[in-house]
């Protein structure tokens, strides 16, 4: 039997590498998503295989998530419950494809991961690879009763790893989780558990990675102008970039500002609340300077209606449904409502915040004329109000006649 395991090379996953080999008896091969998580890769062919595995493959995924993931979810401008920008939610389908790809490359029968067995990223993993090879077996070890039986906590992972010399550095264990790649950090569990803990007093905040505190950030504003075609960022500063290379770039400046700093507790796809701290820098500029081309190029019904489902694109993609139907369905209706958004922002980065200063398209529908309040010949014509007005009334007029005045009033 040969297995292909998510592997991070921290310490559960290299224990998983051994376990799995004995208790199934079967070849391991790693594999782990270049999303974009830097220097958490160094040297994990060189760990994994000395940990047992037979191969290991990076992938480098980079770019596809930038352009195939992100950009597709910033053009719906896709939120959670309002907060979280879907970071790691958004990852977990390109890793499930790329993972699903390693098996197939190397006749593997059975895909595992470490994702515990309480939270989202077991569905998101679980569901894509059901969407994708509905045939490969899964194995899920954090919800097997002898595997957590066996290591109920870090103490028994490193005593393990002792006797079975498997190298892990025995890093002092961070009091929280982390999960990153080019869109997020996520940090939750642990210390984060308190809904009242402050991670950004003093004792704290050098758990942040990717900003600076907005207190430290610089006192003098920067100006940026980002270009958009059919949705999607294609310049900075008059600068053509690839996506991945946008989001670098947005990453660099939104940190160095103290922008996309988010603390909030979540409803989790399996049904409990979970507080989670985000930094998603580049993200949270992105999605802001998109909705203001979107303010000058979008109709009106076009974009309330795009907005009106948001919120059930957004949830799909929280808990596991990229490779879905519905949200393909969805993706072709929001990409069909981007035709037009092209065009510049400039936007001024200060402290935190990300603040709109102009926005210019060749499809602006934005026509000085018809908004100012100057009597000049237009479409829009002031006597058409009347009537406009007195038939959108016509219901509540008839209701205080009949039935009496709101009572509201
Ligand atoms: N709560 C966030 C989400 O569900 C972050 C999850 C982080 N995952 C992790 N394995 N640390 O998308
Ligand atoms: C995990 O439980 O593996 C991380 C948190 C989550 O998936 O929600």
């Amino acid at each position: 039997m040969k297995v292909v395991l998510a592997y991070s090379g921290g310490l559960d996953t290299s224990v998983l590498v051994r376990w799995i080999k004995d208790r199934f008896n079967a070849e391991v091969i790693t594999f782990a998503a270049d999303v974009g998580q830097e220097e958490e890769l160094n040297g994990l062919a060189e760990k994994a295989k000395a940990t047992g595995a037979s191969a290991h493959y990076t992938v480098d995924l980079q770019e596809e998530f930038a352009r195939d993931f992100i950009f597709p979810m910033i053009r719906a401008n896709a939120l959670y419950e309002g907060q979280y920008y879907l970071g790691t939610s958004i990852a977990r389908p390109l890793i499930a494809k790329a993972h699903v790809e390693v098996a197939r490359a190397e006749n593997a029968t059975h895909l595992a991961h470490g994702a515990t067995g309480k939270g989202n990223d077991q569905c998101r993993f679980e569901i894509s690879y059901a969407a994708l090879a509905p045939d490969l077996q899964v194995i899920a070890p954090w919800r097997m009763e002898e595997f957590r039986k066996a290591f109920p906590g870090r103490s028994e992972m490193i005593e393990y790893c002792r006797k079975n010399g498997i190298n892990v550095l025995a890093s002092a264990k961070k009091p929280y989780s982390m999960d990153r790649n080019m869109l997020h950090i996520s940090y939750e569990a642990g210390i984060l558990e308190d809904p009242w803990f402050d991670p950004t007093v003093p004792e704290n905040k050098d758990m942040f990675r990717l900003t600076s505190d907005p207190v430290d950030a610089p006192n003098e504003p920067e100006y940026i102008e980002l270009d958009f075609e059919n949705g999607d960022c294609v310049a900075i500063n008059g600068e053509k970039m690839t996506p991945a290379q946008i989001m670098k770039k947005l990453n660099a400046l939104a940190g160095k500002h103290g922008i996309g700093r988010v603390d909030l507790v979540e409803n989790r796809f399996v049904g409990m609340k979970s507080r989670g701290v985000y930094e998603t820098p580049g993200g949270t500029i992105l999605m802001f300077a998109h909705r203001q081309v979107e303010t000058l190029t979008m109709d009106r019904d076009l974009m309330h209606l795009r907005d009106s489902l948001m919120p059930k694109y957004a949830e799909l993609i929280y808990n596991g449904f990229w490779f879905a139907p519905e949200r393909e369905a969805l993706q072709a209706f929001i990409d069909k409502s981007q035709e037009k958004v092209t065009g510049t922002v400039r936007v001024k980065l200060y402290k935190g915040n990300t603040i709109c200063v102009g926005r210019k398209s060749p499809y602006s529908l934005y026509d000085e004329n018809i908004a100012s309040m100057e009597g000049v010949k237009s479409d829009y014509n002031p006597d058409d109000a009347t009537g406009f007005i007195r038939l959108s009334s016509l219901r509540l007029r008839e209701r205080a006649l009949k039935q009496g005045v709101s009572e509201d009033a």
